[in-house]
């Protein structure tokens, strides 16, 4: 995967074929902030509100710790740490950050920095935030919402980082959203985030499907999208890494967002039909349902 990520990011990210799709301008943003957005947001969907369950003490025990394992978060971690030597940053802010892990993890390996920058965690769930451990800060606020000076005062530099939420502001959103990150950042700063993403249009669509059947909102793009995104809305990509596969049971997604079991079954036969008897590297049968592996790659975005 990295191979064909890395021929397109020598290419000037530019790939033909991939569908971009047109996206609505992005809404005004609020002048009023305080520590806590206080914008009205979107209703969430059932589905959502079913993970938000989950949120907290629970979540770094999902899908067998995958979200609170160092190995997994190392490749992640890294990037951060080589992009923050090139610009010390005076903040770290991660994006959608849950319960701290990744700021903590970044925390750890910091040894031999110069200054050390302030960790801020920005999510929209309260319950994910209650778990951040000290020193890190936490901002309630979502991605959308998000604007520079809540995070970094006059004169401090910021860099941005972010694993496995750009899917949460489905097909319409990530594109407007990566502007407006881009808008929070000064020339040169990061934003070093790991996503998933299927480098063939076919994994993406069996990922998507899946996902619109369950009923969320979420939406996976392809690596050439996302790479062509992400240069649309004026960023470098700069550098590109694998990140191990999440794989997720069919009895999990039942638990995260409520679906009961012979709806589950269904959504498996049509993800069987859409696969047409073909290998996918997404969905994978078993003997109880099904499992998917979702694919990540860890991108070192500059600001241009
Ligand atoms: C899959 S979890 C990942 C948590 C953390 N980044 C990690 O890797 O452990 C997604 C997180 O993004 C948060 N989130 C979802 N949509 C968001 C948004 N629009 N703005 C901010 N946070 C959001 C969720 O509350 C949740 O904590």
């Amino acid at each position: 995967m990295i191979a064909q990520t890395e021929a397109r990011l020598s290419t000037g990210s530019r790939t033909v074929g991939h569908r971009v799709p047109r996206t609505p301008a992005p809404p005004e943003v609020s002048s009023f902030w305080t520590l806590q957005c206080e914008q009205e947001r979107t209703p969430l969907t059932d589905s959502t509100l079913n993970e938000h369950r989950l949120y907290g003490a629970t979540w770094n025990t999902l899908y067998d710790g995958y979200f609170a394992d160092a190995a997994v978060a190392s490749p992640l971690v890294e990037a951060v740490l080589d992009a923050a030597r090139s610009r010390e940053p005076a903040v770290i802010a991660d994006l959608g950050g849950g319960t701290g892990f990744i700021l903590g993890e970044i925390l750890r390996n910091m040894d031999g920095h110069a200054a050390s920058p302030r960790l801020v965690c920005v999510d929209i769930a309260r319950e994910q935030l209650g778990c951040c451990p000290e020193p890190i800060t936490t901002l309630e606020c979502s991605v959308e919402d998000l604007r520079r000076d809540m995070l970094a005062s006059e004169g401090e530099s910021l860099m941005l980082c972010m694993r496995s939420v750009l899917h949460y502001l489905g097909m319409m959103g990530m594109k407007p959203d990566l502007g407006r990150l881009r808008s929070v950042l000064e020339k040169g700063e990061h934003l070093v985030h790991q996503t998933i993403c299927f480098e063939s249009e076919r994994e993406q669509e069996v990922a998507n499907l899946l996902y619109e059947l369950m009923g969320t909102e979420k939406w996976y793009p392809t690596t050439g999208y996302l790479v062509e995104a992400l240069v649309e809305e004026g960023f470098s990509v700069t550098d590109a890494r694998p990140a191990a596969s999440l794989p997720i049971s069919s009895m999990e997604l039942e638990r995260r967002y409520g679906v009961g079991h012979e709806e589950m079954t269904r959504i498996g036969m049509r993800l069987e039909a859409l696969c047409e008897g073909r290998l996918s590297t997404v969905y994978h049968p078993s003997r109880n349902g099904f499992t998917v592996y979702l694919d990540y790659v860890v991108l070192t975005c500059e600001a241009d």
